[in-house]
Protein backbone atom coordinates (compact mmCIF):
# COMPACT_ATOMS: atom_id res chain seq x y z
CA UNK A 1 0.00 0.00 0.00
CA UNK A 2 2.82 2.23 1.05
CA UNK A 3 4.68 1.79 -2.59
CA UNK A 4 1.09 2.85 -3.82
CA UNK A 5 0.28 5.89 -1.67
CA UNK A 6 4.32 6.97 -2.68
CA UNK A 7 3.71 7.81 -6.28
CA UNK A 8 1.21 10.02 -5.50
CA UNK A 9 2.96 11.36 -2.58
CA UNK A 10 6.84 11.72 -3.49
CA UNK A 11 8.21 13.71 -6.69
CA UNK A 12 8.47 11.16 -9.46
CA UNK A 13 12.73 12.32 -9.71
CA UNK A 14 13.77 9.98 -6.33
CA UNK A 15 13.81 7.23 -7.87
CA UNK A 16 13.89 3.49 -6.04
CA UNK A 17 15.95 0.19 -7.25
CA UNK A 18 13.74 -2.48 -5.34
CA UNK A 19 9.76 -1.77 -5.12
CA UNK A 20 9.54 -3.47 -1.65
CA UNK A 21 8.63 -1.69 1.33
CA UNK A 22 11.10 -1.83 4.14
CA UNK A 23 9.90 -2.35 8.03
CA UNK A 24 12.33 -4.09 9.53
CA UNK A 25 16.33 -4.30 9.53
CA UNK A 26 18.99 -6.10 11.55
CA UNK A 27 22.44 -7.25 10.57
CA UNK A 28 23.27 -8.30 7.34
CA UNK A 29 18.89 -8.78 6.87
CA UNK A 30 15.91 -6.70 5.82
CA UNK A 31 12.00 -7.41 6.16
CA UNK A 32 9.41 -5.75 3.78
CA UNK A 33 6.18 -5.56 4.76
CA UNK A 34 4.59 -8.78 3.93
CA UNK A 35 7.26 -10.60 6.29
CA UNK A 36 9.76 -11.41 3.74
CA UNK A 37 13.65 -11.93 4.42
CA UNK A 38 15.90 -10.51 2.31
CA UNK A 39 19.82 -10.91 2.77
CA UNK A 40 20.52 -7.22 2.10
CA UNK A 41 23.79 -6.47 -0.02
CA UNK A 42 23.27 -2.99 -0.82
CA UNK A 43 23.23 -1.79 2.86
CA UNK A 44 21.62 1.35 1.88
CA UNK A 45 24.23 2.25 -0.47
CA UNK A 46 27.43 1.46 1.64
CA UNK A 47 26.30 2.86 4.69
CA UNK A 48 25.89 0.25 7.42
CA UNK A 49 29.39 -1.86 7.27
CA UNK A 50 28.47 -2.55 10.68
CA UNK A 51 25.21 -3.89 9.87
CA UNK A 52 21.79 -2.73 10.14
CA UNK A 53 21.05 -1.99 13.45
CA UNK A 54 23.81 -2.95 15.32
CA UNK A 55 22.83 -2.88 19.29
CA UNK A 56 26.37 -1.09 19.89
CA UNK A 57 24.75 1.82 17.66
CA UNK A 58 21.58 2.00 18.85
CA UNK A 59 23.25 1.87 22.88
CA UNK A 60 25.06 4.76 22.03
CA UNK A 61 22.46 6.60 20.00
CA UNK A 62 20.33 6.07 23.02
CA UNK A 63 22.05 7.14 25.54
CA UNK A 64 22.95 10.73 23.31
CA UNK A 65 19.25 10.89 22.78
CA UNK A 66 18.40 11.16 26.58
CA UNK A 67 21.09 13.73 26.87
CA UNK A 68 20.56 16.27 23.90
CA UNK A 69 20.00 15.90 20.29
CA UNK A 70 20.73 19.43 18.78
CA UNK A 71 22.58 22.15 19.88
CA UNK A 72 24.42 23.33 16.89
CA UNK A 73 28.52 23.44 17.09
CA UNK A 74 28.27 27.25 16.12
CA UNK A 75 26.37 27.90 18.92
CA UNK A 76 28.34 25.95 21.64
CA UNK A 77 31.17 22.93 21.85
CA UNK A 78 30.10 19.19 22.59
CA UNK A 79 32.04 16.76 23.65
CA UNK A 80 31.01 13.92 21.17
CA UNK A 81 31.69 16.20 17.85
CA UNK A 82 35.52 16.31 19.46
CA UNK A 83 36.06 13.48 20.63
CA UNK A 84 34.92 12.28 17.08
CA UNK A 85 37.17 14.84 15.09
CA UNK A 86 40.34 13.38 17.26
CA UNK A 87 39.76 10.03 16.68
CA UNK A 88 39.35 10.94 13.12
CA UNK A 89 42.76 12.76 13.21
CA UNK A 90 44.29 9.55 14.83
CA UNK A 91 42.93 7.14 12.10
CA UNK A 92 43.87 8.82 9.36
CA UNK A 93 47.34 9.62 10.47
CA UNK A 94 48.07 6.38 11.23
CA UNK A 95 46.61 4.47 8.39
CA UNK A 96 49.08 7.07 6.70
CA UNK A 97 51.79 5.94 8.65
CA UNK A 98 51.19 2.04 7.82
CA UNK A 99 52.94 -0.10 5.39
CA UNK A 100 51.50 -1.20 1.86
CA UNK A 101 49.59 -4.62 2.28
CA UNK A 102 52.13 -7.17 0.44
CA UNK A 103 49.95 -7.78 -2.35
CA UNK A 104 49.25 -4.60 -4.51
CA UNK A 105 46.17 -3.52 -5.55
CA UNK A 106 44.68 -5.07 -8.51
CA UNK A 107 41.93 -4.34 -10.79
CA UNK A 108 41.21 -8.36 -10.78
CA UNK A 109 42.37 -9.76 -7.60
CA UNK A 110 41.31 -9.22 -3.42
CA UNK A 111 43.90 -8.30 -1.07
CA UNK A 112 45.43 -11.05 0.23
CA UNK A 113 44.93 -10.80 4.10
CA UNK A 114 47.08 -7.85 5.33
CA UNK A 115 47.02 -6.22 8.96
CA UNK A 116 44.35 -3.67 9.22
CA UNK A 117 44.67 -0.17 10.61
CA UNK A 118 43.40 -1.92 14.00
CA UNK A 119 45.85 -4.33 14.37
CA UNK A 120 48.47 -2.16 15.23
CA UNK A 121 47.80 0.37 18.62
CA UNK A 122 46.30 3.60 17.19
CA UNK A 123 48.34 6.83 18.08
CA UNK A 124 46.82 8.51 20.61
CA UNK A 125 44.56 11.82 19.60
CA UNK A 126 46.94 14.36 21.12
CA UNK A 127 49.85 13.22 18.98
CA UNK A 128 48.26 13.73 16.01
CA UNK A 129 46.15 16.44 16.28
CA UNK A 130 48.78 19.11 15.28
CA UNK A 131 49.12 17.16 11.54
CA UNK A 132 45.08 16.44 10.69
CA UNK A 133 41.78 18.39 11.71
CA UNK A 134 38.17 17.42 10.86
CA UNK A 135 35.80 19.29 9.87
CA UNK A 136 32.18 17.50 10.43
CA UNK A 137 28.99 17.83 8.00
CA UNK A 138 26.01 16.07 7.41
CA UNK A 139 25.93 14.25 4.36
CA UNK A 140 28.49 13.23 1.19
CA UNK A 141 27.81 16.18 -1.05
CA UNK A 142 28.35 18.51 1.43
CA UNK A 143 31.81 17.23 2.68
CA UNK A 144 32.57 17.35 -0.96
CA UNK A 145 31.32 20.91 -1.37
CA UNK A 146 33.36 22.28 1.55
CA UNK A 147 37.05 20.01 0.77
CA UNK A 148 36.26 22.13 -2.91
CA UNK A 149 35.95 25.58 -0.69
CA UNK A 150 38.73 24.52 1.66
CA UNK A 151 41.25 23.71 -1.34
CA UNK A 152 40.20 26.93 -2.89
CA UNK A 153 40.57 29.03 0.18
CA UNK A 154 44.25 27.52 0.34
CA UNK A 155 45.54 27.52 -3.17
CA UNK A 156 43.30 30.88 -3.77
CA UNK A 157 42.67 29.20 -6.86
CA UNK A 158 39.89 28.57 -9.10
CA UNK A 159 39.66 25.01 -10.98
CA UNK A 160 38.68 21.43 -9.76
CA UNK A 161 39.84 18.83 -12.14
CA UNK A 162 37.34 15.11 -11.09
CA UNK A 163 37.29 12.11 -13.29
CA UNK A 164 35.18 10.39 -15.97
CA UNK A 165 33.20 7.69 -13.51
CA UNK A 166 33.53 9.83 -10.55
CA UNK A 167 29.95 10.18 -8.34
CA UNK A 168 30.41 13.38 -6.00
CA UNK A 169 26.96 13.88 -5.07
CA UNK A 170 23.49 15.84 -6.42
CA UNK A 171 24.21 19.20 -5.08
CA UNK A 172 24.89 21.94 -8.32
CA UNK A 173 28.41 21.52 -7.50
CA UNK A 174 28.42 17.98 -6.64
CA UNK A 175 25.96 16.84 -9.87
CA UNK A 176 28.75 19.14 -11.97
CA UNK A 177 31.49 17.02 -10.45
CA UNK A 178 29.77 14.10 -11.32
CA UNK A 179 30.46 12.62 -14.59
CA UNK A 180 28.59 8.81 -13.91
CA UNK A 181 25.47 9.28 -16.32
CA UNK A 182 23.42 12.29 -17.79
CA UNK A 183 20.67 11.03 -15.64
CA UNK A 184 22.30 12.81 -12.93
CA UNK A 185 22.33 16.80 -15.01
CA UNK A 186 19.12 16.22 -17.03
CA UNK A 187 18.12 19.97 -17.39
CA UNK A 188 19.39 21.23 -14.34
CA UNK A 189 21.87 23.54 -15.90
CA UNK A 190 23.77 25.63 -16.35
CA UNK A 191 26.57 23.84 -14.13
CA UNK A 192 28.70 25.22 -11.45
CA UNK A 193 32.02 27.02 -13.28
CA UNK A 194 35.55 25.96 -13.26
CA UNK A 195 34.91 22.05 -13.10
CA UNK A 196 36.87 20.03 -15.60
CA UNK A 197 36.96 16.45 -16.09
CA UNK A 198 39.63 13.84 -17.25
CA UNK A 199 39.51 10.37 -18.19
CA UNK A 200 39.84 7.90 -15.44
CA UNK A 201 41.62 4.61 -16.80
CA UNK A 202 39.85 1.32 -16.74
CA UNK A 203 41.68 -0.70 -19.00
CA UNK A 204 38.47 -3.23 -19.97
CA UNK A 205 37.13 0.01 -21.94
CA UNK A 206 40.69 0.60 -23.66
CA UNK A 207 41.14 3.64 -21.16
CA UNK A 208 45.42 2.50 -20.24
CA UNK A 209 46.75 4.64 -17.03
CA UNK A 210 49.25 6.37 -19.56
CA UNK A 211 46.65 7.29 -21.83
CA UNK A 212 44.81 9.07 -18.89
CA UNK A 213 47.49 10.58 -17.71
CA UNK A 214 47.95 11.94 -21.24
CA UNK A 215 44.42 13.44 -21.57
CA UNK A 216 45.16 15.28 -18.00
CA UNK A 217 48.36 16.88 -19.88
CA UNK A 218 46.34 17.85 -22.68
CA UNK A 219 43.87 19.32 -20.68
CA UNK A 220 46.81 21.68 -18.87
CA UNK A 221 47.72 22.81 -21.93
CA UNK A 222 44.42 23.68 -23.44
CA UNK A 223 41.92 24.29 -21.02
CA UNK A 224 43.19 24.98 -17.44
CA UNK A 225 46.66 25.34 -16.79
CA UNK A 226 48.01 24.04 -13.70
CA UNK A 227 48.65 27.14 -11.78
CA UNK A 228 44.86 28.13 -11.71
CA UNK A 229 43.99 24.26 -10.09
CA UNK A 230 42.83 24.29 -6.38
CA UNK A 231 42.44 20.43 -6.37
CA UNK A 232 42.70 16.99 -8.11
CA UNK A 233 38.80 15.31 -6.98
CA UNK A 234 39.12 11.90 -7.16
CA UNK A 235 37.78 8.33 -5.52
CA UNK A 236 40.52 5.81 -5.13
CA UNK A 237 37.80 2.96 -6.44
CA UNK A 238 34.87 4.45 -8.57
CA UNK A 239 31.80 3.97 -6.71
CA UNK A 240 28.31 4.67 -8.29
CA UNK A 241 30.93 4.64 -11.30
CA UNK A 242 31.36 0.76 -11.75
CA UNK A 243 33.76 -0.16 -8.43
CA UNK A 244 36.70 0.45 -10.51
CA UNK A 245 40.00 0.80 -8.79
CA UNK A 246 42.28 3.40 -9.66
CA UNK A 247 45.52 2.02 -10.92
CA UNK A 248 48.33 2.57 -8.35
CA UNK A 249 50.44 3.77 -11.01
CA UNK A 250 48.20 6.29 -11.74
CA UNK A 251 47.00 8.14 -8.00
CA UNK A 252 50.68 8.00 -7.57
CA UNK A 253 50.92 10.16 -10.61
CA UNK A 254 47.92 12.28 -9.20
CA UNK A 255 50.28 12.50 -5.97
CA UNK A 256 53.22 13.60 -7.58
CA UNK A 257 51.83 16.24 -9.81
CA UNK A 258 49.75 17.66 -6.98
CA UNK A 259 53.19 17.79 -4.92
CA UNK A 260 54.87 19.62 -7.97
CA UNK A 261 51.88 21.88 -8.83
CA UNK A 262 50.64 23.13 -5.59
CA UNK A 263 47.31 21.52 -6.14
CA UNK A 264 45.02 20.02 -3.17
CA UNK A 265 45.03 16.27 -4.00
CA UNK A 266 41.27 15.12 -2.52
CA UNK A 267 40.04 11.98 -2.15
CA UNK A 268 36.29 10.86 -2.07
CA UNK A 269 36.46 7.96 0.23
CA UNK A 270 33.00 7.99 0.66
CA UNK A 271 32.11 4.95 -0.39
CA UNK A 272 35.38 3.42 -0.30
CA UNK A 273 36.00 4.57 3.38
CA UNK A 274 35.64 2.20 6.75
CA UNK A 275 36.78 -0.64 5.78
CA UNK A 276 35.01 -1.46 2.36
CA UNK A 277 37.88 -1.98 1.14
CA UNK A 278 39.77 -4.48 3.51
CA UNK A 279 41.85 -1.25 4.76
CA UNK A 280 40.42 1.37 6.85
CA UNK A 281 40.58 3.97 4.12
CA UNK A 282 41.33 2.53 0.10
CA UNK A 283 44.24 5.11 -0.13
CA UNK A 284 46.26 3.00 1.74
CA UNK A 285 46.36 0.64 -0.90
CA UNK A 286 48.55 2.96 -3.25
CA UNK A 287 51.13 4.10 -0.90
CA UNK A 288 49.85 7.59 -1.54
CA UNK A 289 48.60 10.32 0.87
CA UNK A 290 45.74 12.44 0.57
CA UNK A 291 45.81 16.44 1.53
CA UNK A 292 42.60 16.33 2.28
CA UNK A 293 39.69 13.39 2.22
CA UNK A 294 35.57 13.57 1.97
CA UNK A 295 34.05 10.50 4.21
CA UNK A 296 30.38 9.79 4.79
CA UNK A 297 27.87 6.88 4.82
CA UNK A 298 29.42 4.19 7.23
CA UNK A 299 30.69 6.75 9.35
CA UNK A 300 27.61 7.33 11.03
CA UNK A 301 26.30 4.19 11.22
CA UNK A 302 23.10 4.82 9.45
CA UNK A 303 22.73 8.31 10.82
CA UNK A 304 23.40 11.18 8.06
CA UNK A 305 26.96 12.33 8.56
CA UNK A 306 29.89 13.15 6.91
CA UNK A 307 33.32 14.72 7.04
CA UNK A 308 36.63 15.87 5.76
CA UNK A 309 39.78 15.01 7.28
CA UNK A 310 42.76 16.90 6.00
CA UNK A 311 46.47 18.18 6.60
CA UNK A 312 46.03 21.14 9.49
CA UNK A 313 47.15 23.57 7.91
CA UNK A 314 45.19 23.42 4.49
CA UNK A 315 42.05 22.75 6.66
CA UNK A 316 42.56 26.30 8.96
CA UNK A 317 42.51 28.45 5.27
CA UNK A 318 39.25 28.85 5.17
CA UNK A 319 38.90 32.32 8.36
CA UNK A 320 36.33 31.36 11.25
CA UNK A 321 32.85 31.74 10.41
CA UNK A 322 33.24 30.24 6.73
CA UNK A 323 33.12 26.78 7.25
CA UNK A 324 29.51 24.89 9.41
CA UNK A 325 26.14 23.99 8.95
CA UNK A 326 22.82 24.03 11.16
CA UNK A 327 22.96 20.04 11.35
CA UNK A 328 26.52 19.46 11.12
CA UNK A 329 27.99 17.40 13.51
CA UNK A 330 24.75 16.67 14.47
CA UNK A 331 25.42 14.68 17.88
CA UNK A 332 23.50 12.02 17.99
CA UNK A 333 25.43 10.83 15.05
CA UNK A 334 28.16 11.74 16.20
CA UNK A 335 27.83 9.28 19.19
CA UNK A 336 26.70 6.23 16.59
CA UNK A 337 29.76 7.27 14.45
CA UNK A 338 31.99 6.68 17.84
CA UNK A 339 30.17 3.41 18.39
CA UNK A 340 30.75 2.64 15.06
CA UNK A 341 34.85 2.92 15.28
CA UNK A 342 34.55 0.62 18.21
CA UNK A 343 32.47 -1.98 16.29
CA UNK A 344 35.54 -2.02 14.00
CA UNK A 345 37.97 -2.47 17.06
CA UNK A 346 36.17 -4.82 19.19
CA UNK A 347 34.93 -7.18 16.14
CA UNK A 348 38.11 -7.05 14.22
CA UNK A 349 35.90 -5.78 10.87
CA UNK A 350 39.00 -5.08 8.86
CA UNK A 351 40.46 -8.41 8.86
CA UNK A 352 36.90 -9.69 8.27
CA UNK A 353 36.55 -7.43 5.46
CA UNK A 354 39.10 -9.01 3.76
CA UNK A 355 38.08 -12.81 4.15
CA UNK A 356 34.55 -12.10 3.25
CA UNK A 357 36.18 -10.20 -0.02
CA UNK A 358 38.41 -13.09 -0.80
CA UNK A 359 35.50 -15.37 -0.60
CA UNK A 360 33.16 -13.37 -2.26
CA UNK A 361 35.68 -12.81 -5.29
CA UNK A 362 36.31 -16.55 -5.41
CA UNK A 363 32.42 -17.07 -5.88
CA UNK A 364 31.95 -14.25 -8.47
CA UNK A 365 35.40 -15.30 -10.45
CA UNK A 366 33.40 -19.30 -10.50
CA UNK A 367 30.51 -17.57 -12.05
CA UNK A 368 32.49 -15.99 -14.50
CA UNK A 369 34.07 -19.00 -15.61
CA UNK A 370 30.55 -20.84 -15.75
CA UNK A 371 28.30 -17.28 -17.43
CA UNK A 372 30.69 -15.82 -20.08
CA UNK A 373 28.41 -13.26 -20.10
CA UNK A 374 30.13 -11.79 -16.86
CA UNK A 375 33.17 -9.55 -18.82
CA UNK A 376 35.19 -8.64 -15.34
CA UNK A 377 34.91 -9.18 -11.78
CA UNK A 378 37.10 -6.60 -9.96
CA UNK A 379 37.34 -4.48 -6.75
CA UNK A 380 39.43 -4.38 -3.70
CA UNK A 381 38.48 -6.07 -0.33
CA UNK A 382 34.93 -6.49 0.11
CA UNK A 383 33.98 -3.60 -2.52
CA UNK A 384 33.37 -5.88 -6.05
CA UNK A 385 31.42 -5.54 -8.68
CA UNK A 386 30.75 -7.87 -11.65
CA UNK A 387 30.59 -6.35 -14.79
CA UNK A 388 27.91 -7.81 -17.64
CA UNK A 389 28.71 -7.46 -21.23
CA UNK A 390 26.19 -7.09 -24.39
CA UNK A 391 26.08 -9.92 -26.76
CA UNK A 392 23.16 -9.55 -29.12
CA UNK A 393 20.93 -8.19 -25.97
CA UNK A 394 21.65 -5.15 -23.75
CA UNK A 395 23.51 -5.80 -20.50
CA UNK A 396 21.22 -3.33 -19.51
CA UNK A 397 18.29 -5.37 -19.51
CA UNK A 398 20.20 -8.23 -18.57
CA UNK A 399 21.69 -7.08 -15.31
CA UNK A 400 18.18 -5.47 -14.66
CA UNK A 401 16.79 -9.17 -14.81
CA UNK A 402 19.00 -10.47 -12.86
CA UNK A 403 18.14 -7.73 -10.07
CA UNK A 404 15.21 -8.64 -10.29
CA UNK A 405 15.08 -12.83 -10.03
CA UNK A 406 17.77 -12.46 -7.16
CA UNK A 407 15.22 -9.92 -4.75
CA UNK A 408 12.70 -12.76 -6.20
CA UNK A 409 15.34 -15.19 -4.52
CA UNK A 410 15.85 -13.14 -1.01
CA UNK A 411 18.90 -11.01 -2.20
CA UNK A 412 18.96 -7.30 -2.51
CA UNK A 413 21.84 -5.77 -5.02
CA UNK A 414 22.82 -2.34 -6.78
CA UNK A 415 23.77 -1.80 -10.24
CA UNK A 416 26.71 0.63 -10.96
CA UNK A 417 28.57 1.55 -13.97
CA UNK A 418 27.56 4.90 -16.45
CA UNK A 419 25.72 1.80 -18.31
CA UNK A 420 24.20 0.43 -15.76
CA UNK A 421 25.53 -2.81 -16.63
CA UNK A 422 27.52 -3.34 -13.65
CA UNK A 423 26.35 -5.41 -10.36
CA UNK A 424 27.99 -4.32 -6.87
CA UNK A 425 27.91 -6.10 -3.64
CA UNK A 426 28.19 -4.27 -0.33
CA UNK A 427 27.48 -6.65 2.34
CA UNK A 428 28.08 -5.51 5.79
CA UNK A 429 32.05 -6.50 6.50
CA UNK A 430 30.15 -8.40 9.77
CA UNK A 431 28.33 -10.84 7.60
CA UNK A 432 28.72 -14.72 8.24
CA UNK A 433 30.44 -16.79 5.59
CA UNK A 434 27.59 -18.70 5.02
CA UNK A 435 25.76 -15.41 3.83
CA UNK A 436 28.29 -14.77 1.28
CA UNK A 437 27.51 -18.63 0.15
CA UNK A 438 23.79 -18.42 0.10
CA UNK A 439 23.78 -14.77 -1.89
CA UNK A 440 26.31 -16.52 -4.12
CA UNK A 441 24.27 -19.64 -4.72
CA UNK A 442 21.09 -17.41 -4.71
CA UNK A 443 22.86 -15.40 -7.66
CA UNK A 444 24.15 -18.26 -9.85
CA UNK A 445 19.94 -19.17 -9.43
CA UNK A 446 19.35 -15.43 -11.15
CA UNK A 447 21.79 -15.79 -13.58
CA UNK A 448 20.38 -19.21 -14.96
CA UNK A 449 16.63 -17.81 -14.40
CA UNK A 450 18.20 -14.25 -15.89
CA UNK A 451 19.50 -16.04 -19.17
CA UNK A 452 17.10 -19.10 -20.15
CA UNK A 453 14.05 -16.36 -20.06
C1 LIG B 1 31.98 8.61 -3.71
C2 LIG B 1 30.77 9.39 -3.33
N1 LIG B 1 30.87 10.71 -3.13
C3 LIG B 1 29.81 11.46 -2.78
C4 LIG B 1 28.57 10.89 -2.63
C5 LIG B 1 27.40 11.75 -2.23
O1 LIG B 1 27.00 11.43 -0.93
P1 LIG B 1 25.54 11.85 -0.41
O2 LIG B 1 24.55 11.06 -1.20
O3 LIG B 1 25.55 11.51 1.06
O4 LIG B 1 25.41 13.32 -0.65
C6 LIG B 1 28.41 9.52 -2.83
C7 LIG B 1 27.08 8.90 -2.72
O5 LIG B 1 26.82 7.82 -3.19
C8 LIG B 1 29.53 8.75 -3.20
O6 LIG B 1 29.44 7.42 -3.41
Amino acid sequence: MTIERRQASVARGVATAHPIEVVRAEGARVWDANGKEYLDFIGGIGVVNVGHNHPRVVRAMRLQLERFTHVCFQVATYAPYVELAERLDALVSGARSQPLPSSRASSSQPLSSSRGAFSQPLPSPSSSRAAYKTLLLTTGAEAVENAVKIARAYTNRPAVIAFDGGFHGRTLLGMTLTATGSLYRQNFGPFAPEVYHAPFPHALHGVSTEAALRALEHLFATRVPRDRVAAFLVEPQLGEGGFVPAPPEFLKELRRLATAYGIVLVLDEIQTGFGRTGRMFAFQHFGIEPDLMTLAKSLGGGLPLSAVVGKAEIMDAPAPGGLGGTYSGNPLACAAALAVLDVFEEEGLLERSQALGAQLHAGLTGLQSRFPRVAEVRGLGCMLAIELSSEGESAVELTQRILDEARARGLLLLRCGPHKNAIRFLPPLNAMRDDIDRALAILEGAFQASLSA
